[in-house]
């Protein structure tokens, strides 16, 4: 009979030790050890497996035919996006997300879309019983959908069932936590039970051509729990993001082997399931607060596609010896860095001030290109000096204060015109890439203290102004997500 050998492998990331240690010493991570057993991924004993000789396998040429378009879409053009064109044959996609985020009503649309174009498209829940999976796609207007559906989690017996008949075209696991293989005795949910299902699915993928999304769940830190060695093993990873409490919801590639990863797909949750949202500036800017200090409008620019979003800053005195700072929806390192390049080149004294700054609609930033909208909203806030409610802003800003080009100006300018906004703010060496047929009017500004003095000239002394209510900068900053992002 074979030993059984019991390791201790970190949860986060896979990593196996003789003895438990608090701290997994390659990833740095603690308490995440857990007793396993890791007696073999193959249940081969040693001494056999090394006795067997190697199968024969044909070698192929780089060209060759295969019977399908090598991509297949999704009938969602939002998914379609993040994917870089459809799924990919043979392909395995992790996607990840909080609880109740909408994964599984995402794939339930999915599979739904592809089964009634004809294709046999299978849903395997590990979560949820036949009744309740009925249920979601009888809400979804989906019941009618030929989609294949089981509520299994042996992976043995999954591969088993599918091999059967023709090969399926797209397979839903949800959620990959849930599944167990017989190769290793861990329980399910641990990194090897996890790590082994993964393998297998994988392998059935590469062998029949199915393309696979495994789900993934997601710890309170926002990683994918347990298999961050799933992400290494899968071609492409989706996070699907969004506030509860808030109608959208962002799917981002975070790695994808088939195309690029700062595609988003914007979706609406609406009490008959996901809606695309194909035109998303409409959708965080619907709800604006014109007229307020302290709101900017950045010209981003998301993969492919423009998006403009409404930047909201509150800068308010403290009382505390060290000022707060709390950003949401944006990198915190870049605002420190906003705030120092104010007060060291602008004058502008920060440090007796909390400051708060949020990107409204759930959003989350990661361009520099924002920096002059920040700048322009916490500037704005300061002084109590409202923005031109018609004024776009983009630009990064340097260390020494010099506001610096950022890529696809042109792209950014056309959405704002399409938008109805009338001017931008802009890099000053961007003015040559800007083509004059949008119709806006042009702002450009060389350095950050151009834009202080600019906007200095509009506002009112503080003193005079009456305390002003937090709850437009808050509105979107649910205390959850404030404590996630901040820490
Ligand atoms: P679900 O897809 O089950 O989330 P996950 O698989 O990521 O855990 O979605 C759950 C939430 O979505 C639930 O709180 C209700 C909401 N929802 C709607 O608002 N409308 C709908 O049509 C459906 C199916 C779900
Ligand atoms: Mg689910």
């Amino acid at each position: 009979m074979a030993k059984s050998s019991l390791s201790f492998v970190c949860q986060n990331c896979g990593a196996a030790y003789n003895r438990w240690q608090g701290k997994c010493e390659a990833c740095g991570e603690w308490n995440t050890l857990a007793e396993e057993d890791t007696t073999g991924a193959t249940s081969m004993p040693v001494s056999i497996r090394s006795k067997r000789k190697g199968r024969q396998f044909a070698l192929e040429s780089l060209s060759g035919k295969s019977q399908d378009a090598p991509r297949l879409s999704s009938g969602m053009t939002e998914l379609d996006r993040v994917t870089g064109g459809g799924f990919v044959r043979g392909s395995v996609l992790l996607v990840g997300g909080d609880p109740g985020i909408g994964k599984s009503t995402l794939l339930t649309q999915a599979t739904s879309m592809l089964a009634r174009a004809g294709h046999r498209a299978v849903y395997i829940s590990g979560e949820e019983a036949i009744a309740q999976v009925r249920l979601r796609a009888e809400r979804l207007g989906l019941a009618d959908a030929p989609v294949q559906l089981a509520a299994e989690t042996s992976v043995e017996d999954i591969v088993s069932t599918l091999s059967e008949g023709a090969v399926p075209r797209l397979i839903v696991i949800d959620s990959i936590q849930t599944m167990w293989t017989d190769t290793v005795e861990s329980a399910p949910g641990t990194v090897t039970q996890v790590r082994a299902s993964a393998q297998a699915l994988i392998r059935f993928a590469k062998k029949t051509g199915a393309a696979i999304i495994l789900v993934g769940h997601v710890t309170k830190d926002g990683q994918i729990a347990g298999p961050r060695v799933v992400e290494h093993m899968v071609d492409a990873v989706l996070s699907f993001e969004g506030e509860g409490s808030q109608q959208f919801r962002i799917l981002r590639a975070v790695k994808n082997r088939f195309g690029p990863t700062d595609e988003i797909g914007v979706f609406e949750m609406t009490g008959l399931g996901l809606r695309e949202v194909s035109n998303p500036s409409e959708l965080f800017l619907s709800e604006r607060d014109l007229g307020t200090p302290g709101t900017a409008v950045f010209a981003g620019i998301e993969g492919t596609r423009p998006v403009l979003v409404e930047l909201q800053a509150l800068v308010a005195s403290t009382s505390l010896g060290t000022p707060r700072r709390a950003v949401v929806g944006w990198d915190p390192s870049r605002l420190s860095m906003v705030l120092a390049v104010l007060e060291a080149h602008c004058g502008v004294k920060l440090s007796g001030h909390d400051v708060y700054l949020n990107v409204a609609g759930g959003l989350r930033i990661q361009e520099p290109a924002a920096d002059l909208a920040a700048a322009a909203a916490l500037v704005s806030s300061l002084v109590n000096a409202q923005l031109p409610t018609d004024a776009v802003y983009f630009g990064e800003i340097s260390l020494s204060g010099v506001v610096r080009p950022v890529a696809q100006t042109a792209a950014r300018l056309k959405e704002a015109a399409k938008l109805g906004f009338g001017r931008a703010v802009l890099p000053e060496s961007a003015r040559g890439e800007a083509s004059s047929d949008t119709g806006l009017i042009l702002n450009p500004i060389g350095g950050l203290t151009t834009l202080v003095a600019e906007i200095a000239a509009r506002g009112t002394p503080r003193a005079n102004r009456e305390p002003r209510d937090a709850t437009s900068v808050e509105k979107n900053a649910t205390p959850a997500r404030f404590r996630r992002e901040n820490g």
